[in-house]
């Protein structure tokens, strides 16, 4: 390290956290941009099903809300005080249990730095979404996981003996539907899991997705149990990921520390005009949900007639799908070189040859199964 003209013989690595020095950074998706460049192909010859984004983008209202605001010279109302009355209309919790922040991301890692002391232990139910080992890390708390049965159910006697064999576990992340498996949580397997002395953050992306008989959200449980957070998004249902607004509901307990340690300045004017435009078009949300949730059963019909696909059912805009008797990574490569078709890939461990597509638009499916049929 040079420090001009200092007497102290300094190295970085006095600086960096030993564990931050020795921990996987997370792999985002390469932007839209990026890959255009890099693939040759133009960004709208791209389609794009790799990161569970919503091709329909944002609806006209929320656009409208954007293009009208006045006020972008101005920092953002630390409490989003609107856009939390307009959230709890929508969902109807009160606002005073609500907390909006920059992604559901940002509420993931907040509720983390509330929550842990160095070592605490938090636990997960892999395979699932990527942010809680990373956000449980970057917080100094120890990752122990109980593994999803092989039909991705939870192994809810699984998890109650780890909680009592890894004590003090803090908190346990549940995501219904799951990413990636796209399968939901039962009310029992949830009531079971409540009664942990742990705080459950159940996160609930993608769950204007799920439409089979009898699911509906949970957020309404929030109420009645004092160690249950649920966390949402406008990422997917209302096609705001680039603008990166999530919320949650939790306990009135929890809410003053989340609000008094995150940035006062977290979510910014065009997210939260964006949102509350979108609240204001929930009827157009909805249809295109339908639509999505329309060509998530197309496209796992579709996948399944090919000998190389194992399509798993999903309640979500994605779905998972085993590759057999070929490699997924030269596939998905395959897909997006010769293609410009991105889907997302997994090698490890729980997941050794999988790939997960996102529900597009019917263009979107079509480009997709052409592709797929050209590498039988
Ligand atoms: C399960 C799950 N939770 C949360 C998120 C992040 O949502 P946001 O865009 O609101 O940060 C994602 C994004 O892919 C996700 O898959």
């Amino acid at each position: 390290m040079t420090i001009p003209n200092s007497p102290f013989t300094i190295h970085h690595s006095q600086f960096i956290r030993p564990d931050i020095v020795g921990m996987e950074p997370y792999t985002p998706i390469v932007p839209f941009e990026v890959l255009s460049r890099q693939l040759g192909f133009a960004p709208e010859e791209i389609v794009k099903l790799d990161a569970n984004e919503n091709p329909y983008g944002p609806s006209p209202k929320a656009l409208a809300a954007m293009q009208d605001g006045r006020y972008y010279h101005i920092y953002p109302d630390p409490a989003a005080t609107e856009l939390r009355e307009a959230i709890s209309g929508y969902v109807g919790v009160p606002a005073e249990r609500l907390v909006v922040g920059m992604g559901a991301d940002e509420l993931i890692d907040l509720v983390l730095r509330v929550v842990l002391a160095p070592q605490d232990k938090v636990l997960d139910c892999p395979p699932s979404f990527g942010m809680y080992p990373f956000s449980t890390y970057v917080n100094l708390g120890q990752y122990v996981t109980v593994n999803r049965t092989a039909d991705f159910g939870l192994d809810v006697a699984g998890i109650e003996a780890a909680v009592a064999s890894h004590p003090p576990t803090k908190l346990l992340f549940l995501c219904s539907p799951n990413n990636p498996s796209g399968n939901l949580i039962s009310d029992d397997d949830l009531r079971r899991l409540l009664q942990l002395p742990v705080l459950v953050v159940l996160d609930e992306a993608y769950i204007e997705f799920a439409q089979v008989q009898g699911a509906t959200s949970h957020i309404g449980w929030t109420a009645d149990y004092d160690n249950l957070c649920v966390l949402r998004t406008f990422s997917k249902l209302a096609g705001l990921a680039g603008l990166r607004v999530g919320y949650g509901a939790f306990p009135t307990w929890l809410v003053p520390h989340l609000m008094k340690i995150k940035q006062p300045y977290n979510v910014n004017v065009a997210a939260n005009l964006a949102a509350q435009g979108a609240l204001q078009d929930v009827a157009w949300l909805e249809e295109h949900v339908a639509l999505l949730v329309q060509e998530r059963e197309a496209m796992t019909a579709a996948l399944a007639e090919f000998d190389f696909l194992r399509p798993f059912p999903s309640q979500s805009n994605f779905v998972l799908c085993e590759v057999v008797g070929r490699s997924a990574k030269e596939l998905k490569l395959r897909l997006q070189s010769e293609y410009g078709v991105l889907v997302r890939h997994y090698s490890n461990e729980l997941l050794n040859n999988y790939i997960r597509i996102t529900a597009g638009r019917p263009q979107d499916t079509a480009r997709l199964l052409a592709a797929l049929r050209s590498e039988k």
